[in-house]
Parts: structure tokens; C-alpha cells; sequence
């Protein structure tokens, strides 16, 4: 006899199965008798069938959290506020340029969320302030929110990678994004906003460490989108072939032209 049973004894509730039986198991049913609380006899095939139920739904919406939560606990953002940016906090007047580039986001956020396994990447360049980063986080915003099965997204600004792996090599005691964690954070996410390219390095060419560690996000993932100020043709300047050819990979559609936008930041 097990320790629930005792258990149950003490209290003065006993189980006896009944002639009933389940319609569905065929099994007899129990009964509960004695103890402050009247229960239907229960089929024991069933009930067992509910519990599994139970927790297969608390263990999905575990697992629905941690994939929502992803972009919110993994990411690397310059400024928290950020994560709110979505399209429909982007404002446009109709017809306008803007309204352009909000269509054309809308659709790259579509392409990504109805199929996970369409792999390409996106490249959103122009000057400074002009939403270029504000539409990329609506971008997964709206996958977070409309894709199903779910997505994990991540949100990586550059400088901030680079500063946090710099702080990682100096004091690896207190420190998190070493390359091997980068590796397994980039690798897990399903979607990737790789923001402000050219802001890590002030040096016309990046430096070996810089391109090495660039090159390898994109061979870590095959869904990223990419934030820049510089030009297609400052791009190639900067950076080995190996990886501009990856950052416009995509093609068509899927290069985001910000550059007649006026920049929206306030004057300080
Ligand atoms: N059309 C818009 N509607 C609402 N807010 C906007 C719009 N365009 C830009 N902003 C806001 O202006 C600020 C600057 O935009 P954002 O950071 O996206 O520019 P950016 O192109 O990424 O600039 P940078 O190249 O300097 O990184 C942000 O706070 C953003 O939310
Ligand atoms: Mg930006
Ligand atoms: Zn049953």
C-alpha cells in the first residue's frame, strides 16, 4: 500500500470500485466514500487522460513563454524602449515614402511568420533617424505576435555585441556573451535583427576580430535583418565579400531603401 492510501485511510476516505462502468474504457468506475466532499464516481482511464491533459497544456504555455519572452530576455538593445516599436506606432501619412516602407516591412514581416523554414535575409539602409531600427523591431513584433507555430526572435545591436564580448574577454567571471554563448543564442532564434552595421568601428575597414565575428553570425543564422546607415557601396567597402554577399543575399524585396526619408529624431 502506498503513502497516499495510508494517507487516505487516516482521514477516513476509502475507494471501492462500483459495477458501473466507463462507456468509453470499460473499465469499473471508483467511488469515493467517506471525507467532507461528495464526487461522482470517476472512471480512472479518464481521470488520468484529463491530468495528461492538464499539464501537456501548462507545459505548452511554458513553452509558449519562452518562446514569446525570447526577444525580451536574450536580446542586446541600446535602449529598452525599443522593444515597443511596432508598425502600428510607426505614423505615415497616406501615399507618403514612409507608407512605402511600412508596406514593404509589412510583407518581410509576413514572409517570415507564415513559413519558419523560408530562409533569407534583409537589409534596411539609409540615414540616421530615419526608423530604420523602429521598423525592424515591428517586424518582430509582429512575428512574435502573428506566427504559429511560434517563433524565438532576437534582437542584437552590433556595437552593443561587440562591447558585451569585449567586456566578456576582460572579465569572463561577470560577464555572459562569450563567443560560444553567442553562438548558441544567434543558432536558437528563428528570426534575427542585427542593428546599426558600420556602428561598431569608427575605422573605414573593420578589423579582422570584428569581420571574423560579423561573418559568423550570418553563418549562424539565415534569417537576419540587417539595420545600417551606410550605403550599398560603403558596405562593400567596409566589410570582406564574403559577408556583404550574405547581408544581400535576400535579393530583391527584400533590400529597404531609407535613404529619401527625413530624419525623424528631435532636435536636441
Ligand atoms: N514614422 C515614424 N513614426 C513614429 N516614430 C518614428 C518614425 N520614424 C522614426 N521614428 C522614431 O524616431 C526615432 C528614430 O528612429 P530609428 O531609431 O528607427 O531610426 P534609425 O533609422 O534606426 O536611425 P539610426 O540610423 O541612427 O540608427 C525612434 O524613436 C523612432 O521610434
Ligand atoms: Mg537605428
Ligand atoms: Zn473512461
Amino acid at each position: 500500500m502506498n503513502k497516499a492510501n495510508n494517507f487516505s485511510k487516516t482521514l477516513g476516505v476509502k475507494q471501492i470500485q462500483i459495477d458501473e462502468k466507463c462507456t468509453v474504457h470499460n473499465v469499473n468506475k471508483i467511488k469515493v466514500i467517506g471525507g467532507r466532499y461528495k464526487m461522482d464516481p470517476y472512471c480512472p482511464i479518464c481521470e488520468q487522460e484529463k491530468q495528461q491533459k492538464e499539464l501537456d497544456q501548462l507545459s505548452k504555455r511554458v513553452i509558449e513563454q519562452e518562446y514569446k519572452n525570447y526577444l525580451k530576455n536574450y536580446s542586446i538593445i541600446n535602449r529598452r524602449s525599443a522593444l515597443s516599436y511596432t508598425f502600428a506606432n510607426f505614423e505615415v501619412q497616406s501615399h507618403s515614402k514612409e507608407a512605402t516602407l511600412l508596406m514593404q516591412t509589412r510583407r518581410v514581416a509576413g514572409e517570415y511568420y507564415q513559413d519558419k523554414d523560408k530562409s533569407f535575409n534583409t537589409l534596411l539602409f539609409g540615414n540616421a533617424g530615419t526608423g530604420k531600427t523602429h521598423l525592424a523591431m515591428a517586424i518582430l513584433n509582429a512575428v512574435n505576435d502573428n506566427s504559429n507555430p511560434w517563433q524565438k526572435c532576437l534582437f542584437l545591436s552590433v556595437s552593443g555585441l561587440m562591447q558585451a564580448q569585449k567586456n566578456y574577454f576582460s572579465d569572463p567571471a561577470n560577464n555572459l556573451w562569450s563567443s560560444k554563448y553567442t553562438e548558441h543564442v544567434v543558432k536558437d532564434a528563428d528570426l534575427v535583427v542585427f542593428d546599426d552595421l558600420g556602428s561598431e568601428s569608427a575605422i573605414s575597414q573593420a578589423s579582422n576580430f570584428v569581420q571574423e565575428t560579423i561573418f559568423d553570425i550570418y553563418e549562424w543564422n539565415q534569417r537576419i535583418i540587417t539595420t545600417t546607415n551606410l550605403s550599398l557601396n560603403e558596405l562593400k567597402r567596409k566589410y570582406e565579400p564574403r559577408i556583404v554577399s550574405r547581408i544581400l543575399e535576400g535579393g530583391k524585396g527584400h533590400l529597404i531603401d531609407f535613404t529619401q526619408i527625413q530624419d525623424k529624431r528631435p532636435f536636441k
